[in-house]
Formats: C-alpha cells, sequence, structure tokens
C-alpha cells in the first residue's frame, strides 16, 4: 500500500499510460499489418495489370519493383506445377517449392495462364517492419507522457508540501492565520482547520499569560507587605539566631519579589503588540548609558570593572522600559556570573543599518551543551549562581523578537581568559 499521495497518483496514472499504450499499440499494429498485406496484394494486381496489357513478359524475378519484395512473374508454359495451376483464377494463398506463397492467377485472352508470386516470409516481414514503423511513436510517446505526469504531480502537489515547510518553520508563538488565497481550493478546507486551530491557540495562549501576569501583580502587594514587616524587626533586638533566620527569610522574601517581577516583565512583553512602527525613537546609548550608570555602584561592591567599551549614538524605534529591561537583563547576568576582579564591558554602535548592543563579561561562560537552551524560560543551568530564576534571557529574547532584531550568545576563549558576549542586533532609524 504505497502512503504518499504523489506516489499514489504516480502508480496510478502510469498504469493507465502502460494499459492505454499496451492496447493502442496493439491494435494499431494489427492494423497497420493488415493494411500492408493488403497493398502487397493490390501491388500483384498492378504488375498482373501490365502482363495483361503486354508490358510485362514472363519467367522474371521482379526485384525492380521493390528490392526485397521478391516479386515472381511465373508462365505455366516455363513452370509446370500442378498444384499451382490448378487454382482458379484471383488470389490465393499456395506452396512453390515447398514454401508458402501468396499468389495472383490470371488468364491471358489467348487462354495461357500466368501467375504473380510472393512468398508469404517476405510479405509478413515487410507489413510487420511497417506496422512496428506506425507502433514506435505510440511507444516513444509513453516515457514522455511518464515524465510529464511525474512533473505536473510534483508542480501540484507543491502547494502543500510548502504549507507544510512554512509550519515547521514556525515559532512556535506565531499564530498568524495561513495565507488561505494563495492555495490550490482543494486546501481551503484544511487551511481554514489549522487556521481555526490557531486562533484557538492563541486565544488560550493569551489566557494563560493573563492568568500568570494576574497571579504576579496579586501576589505583589502581599509580598511588598511581607518585606516591609521584615524591614520592621530591624530594629527589634532580637538574638543572633533569630536574626539569622530573619536574614533567610529576607533573601527568600527578596527572590520571590524578583521572580514575581520577572514573570511581569515578561508577561508584559508577551501582551505587548510587535508593530514597531509606532513606537517611538530612542537613544539606545543613552538608555545603555543609565542603565550602566545604575549599576555601576553594585559592580563596584563586587570588585568589577563595568565600563563602556564604545558607546556611539544609536537611535532604535522601541519603548525605553522595554530596552532598559534588555539592558539590565543582560549587565545582571554579566555581573552575577563575573567572578569578583573581572571585567565587564559594553558596545554600543551602528553597523550597516542595525544598532548593535553588546555585553562581554569575563565570567566562566556557559558550558557547550547548555548554550542553545539559556533562552529558554525558567533555564538556569548546571551551576546556577545566585538569586535567578531563569527568565532573564526569555525576556531579552522577547523583547528583541518584538523589536524585530535578532540576539545571538557565543562563548569568548582567547589567550586562556573566558567568558560570555552577547550581541544584540536591532533595527536603526536614521537620525
Ligand atoms: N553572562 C553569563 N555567564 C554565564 N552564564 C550565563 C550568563 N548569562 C546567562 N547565563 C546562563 O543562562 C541562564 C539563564 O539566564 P537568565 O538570565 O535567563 O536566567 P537567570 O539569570 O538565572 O535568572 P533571572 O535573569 O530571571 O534572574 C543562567 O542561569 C546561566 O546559567
Ligand atoms: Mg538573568
Amino acid at each position: 500500500m504505497i502512503r504518499s499521495l504523489r506516489g499514489r497518483l504516480f502508480a496510478g496514472l502510469t498504469a493507465i499510460i502502460l494499459l492505454t499504450g499496451l492496447v493502442g499499440g496493439l491494435f494499431a499494429y494489427h492494423w497497420a499489418f493488415d493494411e500492408a498485406i493488403e497493398m502487397q496484394d493490390s501491388v500483384l494486381i498492378q504488375i498482373a495489370g501490365l502482363v495483361l496489357s503486354g508490358s510485362l513478359t514472363g519467367g522474371r524475378e521482379l526485384r525492380g519493383v521493390d528490392k526485397d519484395a521478391e516479386v515472381w512473374l511465373i508462365d505455366q508454359a516455363s513452370e509446370d506445377d500442378a498444384n499451382l495451376w490448378s487454382l482458379k483464377d484471383g488470389l490465393a494463398l499456395a506452396t512453390r517449392q515447398g514454401r508458402p506463397i501468396r499468389v495472383l492467377l490470371r488468364t491471358r485472352p489467348d487462354g495461357t495462364r500466368f501467375a504473380v508470386a510472393q512468398r508469404t516470409s517476405v510479405r509478413d516481414e515487410i507489413a510487420s517492419d511497417m506496422a512496428f514503423r506506425t507502433v514506435l511513436p505510440i511507444a516513444a510517446l509513453i516515457p514522455c507522457l511518464l515524465l510529464v505526469t511525474a512533473i505536473v504531480i510534483a508542480r501540484s502537489l507543491r502547494p502543500m508540501v510548502r504549507l507544510a515547510g512554512d509550519l515547521d518553520r514556525r515559532r512556535a508563538d506565531d499564530m498568524t492565520p495561513l495565507p488561505a488565497e494563495q492555495m490550490p481550493s482543494e486546501l481551503h478546507p484544511f487551511v481554514a482547520s489549522i487556521n481555526g486551530l490557531l486562533q484557538r491557540e492563541h486565544l488560550l495562549m493569551n489566557q494563560q499569560r493573563r492568568l500568570v501576569a494576574d497571579a504576579a501583580h496579586e501576589l505583589r502587594t502581599p509580598i511588598t507587605a511581607l518585606s516591609l514587616q521584615v524591614e520592621n524587626l530591624d530594629p527589634v533586638d532580637l538574638s543572633q539566631s533569630a536574626r539569622d533566620r530573619v536574614a533567610t527569610l529576607r533573601q527568600g522574601i527578596g527572590r520571590t519579589r524578583h521572580l514575581l517581577d520577572q514573570l511581569l516583565s515578561l508577561a508584559r512583553q508577551d501582551a505587548g503588540q510587535d508593530d514597531t512602527t509606532t513606537m517611538s525613537v530612542v537613544k539606545l546609548d543613552e538608555i545603555a548609558r543609565e542603565v550602566v550608570a545604575g549599576l555601576l555602584p553594585e559592580a563596584a561592591n563586587r570588585g568589577i570593572d563595568l565600563g563602556f567599551a564604545r558607546l556611539e549614538p544609536a537611535w532604535i524605534r522601541g519603548e525605553a522600559v522595554m530596552l532598559a529591561a534588555l539592558a539590565r537583563n543582560l549587565l545582571d547576568n554579566a555581573l552575577r556570573f563575573t567572578p569578583r576582579g573581572g571585567r565587564i564591558d559594553a558596545w554600543v554602535y551602528r553597523d550597516s543599518g542595525a544598532a548593535i548592543l553588546q555585553i562581554e563579561d569575563s565570567g566562566p561562560g556557559v558550558a557547550p551543551e547548555e548554550i542553545s537552551r539559556i533562552f529558554e524560560p525558567f533555564f538556569r543551568g548546571q551551576r546556577p549562581e545566585g538569586d535567578g530564576v531563569g527568565l532573564g534571557l526569555s525576556i531579552v529574547k522577547r523583547i528583541v523578537d518584538r523589536l524585530g532584531g535578532s540576539i545571538e550568545a557565543v562563548n569568548v576563549a582567547d589567550d586562556g581568559c573566558t567568558g560570555l558576549r552577547v550581541l544584540v542586533r536591532l533595527p536603526a532609524v536614521a537620525a
């Protein structure tokens, strides 16, 4: 059982073409064969006519008529074959020197008889030769037809293959409907069903995002209240062990706040629309400079040298908050993973129509088998550091996607130095 539609179509059409070709060929062969035999009979009749009119005399082999036709003219006077002369005037089958022949007998006005004869095997050979030549074009046509059929099938099924390719290449969260108008009408119900499914998926995804955002938002108030309560414990005279526990509690609350903030930030990016044309033009270099400035105290605290290696004006379309979130998440990672005494360099510059933001640290970098997964939500790798929840780079990725840019993270390794280099490329606008 052939499973592919293309295979089935091709097998079916091949069978039809071969069958039609075979039946048609057989008929054409027989028809042409009979025609050729009749034609040779009429040649015998014409020769007999010539003899009767006196233009030809008997006893000769008439090779001149057709070189290979082997037609003889036999006179009763020169060849006394009782078998032959017992036949009546007209066309007949007979034998001559033990071989079957086709013969036409005639009687001249003076009563003498003659025969025009031709060996049957020669006649058959000539006829089958001619019949074969009639069938030849049909036989040659069959491979051409098969080729054309294969091409037509492949072309007709191409929209389906293209549709599957389009679906395969889609981002998991891309819910734009498939274009039905470019598809053959047979595929319209199928495309409509997929679009319906995409729409339901979209709705469900939005509901879930809203649920996450609402939950994160609702949880912020009690968490803020909790951290206030913990702050209130500061002036209270507590034993050392109680202080230790309060410190752990504060850390836990801080982590939860960070998780809620990241969740909210991600939900906001997910809910935001992707149309950058309505966004205002902002200066990427200024935003990056502000974020770096805000993180300088923390960097100094950790003994890390944070600064710009290059800072050039670069205008892009976007929202200042989302770009600040992007830069902060990248720098936050760099700060977290870079050991004391290390350095973090930032670059902002323009490169052929793109605005580039690049952050490079001197930390350990990411394990090669993990680097493809760091943009997944909640992925934190084998050696999670500090209070991260694994959402930072998902937020960054989402922002870059919304702005129509691209991001890549590579490990740097030269002269024994390690680190991670993250390069964000965003569409720049002219100043
Ligand atoms: N600069 C870096 N150096 C080494 N590893 C990194 C660096 N940046 C990211 N990673 C790896 O990628 C993982 C994912 O990073 P991401 O920013 O998404 O999450 P996180 O920093 O753990 O948590 P969050 O940013 O939500 O607080 C990190 O846990 C870490 O394993
Ligand atoms: Mg992070």
